[in-house]
């Protein structure tokens, strides 16, 4: 049966997508079957995969709309990942998809095909609404991306609120934030001011700080931009990290 692996945070631009993308690639390569499901209404999982989300597959929006099955909104991707396909309909999810029991919607459909894969990572929208809780209703194990900055640790506890609200009305008892992992790291943004801050928040949650942390670097954009994945420009710091950081998760995982 698939572990769900989930990559969330309120917060914009940290590195929740970056993180899926590559771990979801990282794990095929590995010769895990994996499906990545991009659940945020920006679809940029679905496009830095390479699959245009205005396109006309069918995606998510069909699939919580109940005009299709989950199998027929995946696809193949070249990077060696299913991708369960976003879709920019979603963005009007939390008005559309209000009522009672909605929230379960994607880990009904994962049921179907949780015998086909190992791990199925899960992006999710910088928003606490709707689809973030159908990823974390769906979730095994859960991974706050954070950037180590003054107003990412001033967020987490709003984060944790939805995580016990997922606990206790979502039917999913063992949830809890597995670890916070650190990404656009640099000299100038891991003050030991900043890193005292995280440690402290990290205790608060009774959570961890993964051990790996994830550099800044150029290669992601430029890897992004060419549609291409961080593993074909080979010798970047950001890339050993990453690799460091999918060991660890397996570790923790497979726990
Ligand atoms: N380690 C890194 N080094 C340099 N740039 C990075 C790194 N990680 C992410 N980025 C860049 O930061 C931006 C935000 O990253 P990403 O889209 O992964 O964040 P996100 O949390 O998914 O954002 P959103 O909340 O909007 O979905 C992107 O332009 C990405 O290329
Ligand atoms: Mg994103």
């Amino acid at each position: 049966m698939a572990k769900v692996i989930t990559f969330a945070n309120q917060k914009g631009g940290v590195g929740k997508t970056t993180t899926a993308h590559i771990v979801a690639i990282g794990l095929a390569k590995k010769g895990l079957k994996v499906l990545a499901c991009d659940l945020d209404p920006q679809a940029n999982l679905t496009s830095v995969l390479g699959i245009d989300p205005d396109g006309d597959l069918v995606s998510i929006n069909e699939l919580f709309t109940g005009k299709c099955d989950i199998r027929d909104a995946i696809v193949r991707t070249e990077a060696g990942v299913d991708l369960l396909v976003g879709s920019l309909m979603l963005s009007g999810a939390d008005r559309k998809f209000s009522a009672t029991g909605d929230e379960y919607k994607f880990k009904e459909a994962l049921k179907e095909v949780e015998n086909d894969y190992d791990y199925v990572v899960v992006d999710t929208p910088p928003a606490l609404g709707v689809m973030s809780l159908n990823a974390l209703a769906a979730t095994d194990y859960l991974v706050v991306v954070m950037t180590p900055d003054y107003f990412s640790t001033k967020g987490l506890k709003q984060f944790q609120e939805t995580v016990d609200v997922t606990k206790k009305y979502l039917n999913n008892p063992m949830i809890k934030i597995n670890g916070l992992l650190l990404t656009r790291c640099d000299r100038t943004n891991l003050s030991s001011m900043i890193n005292d801050d995280i440690n402290d928040a990290a205790k608060e949650l009774g959570t961890k700080i993964f051990k790996s942390r994830i550099r800044q670097g150029v290669a992601i954009r430029e890897s992004q931009y060419l549609e291409s994945s961080l593993f074909d420009i080979k010798n970047t710091g950001v890339l050993e990290d990453y690799n460091s950081f999918i060991k660890e998760l397996l570790k923790e995982v497979k726990k």
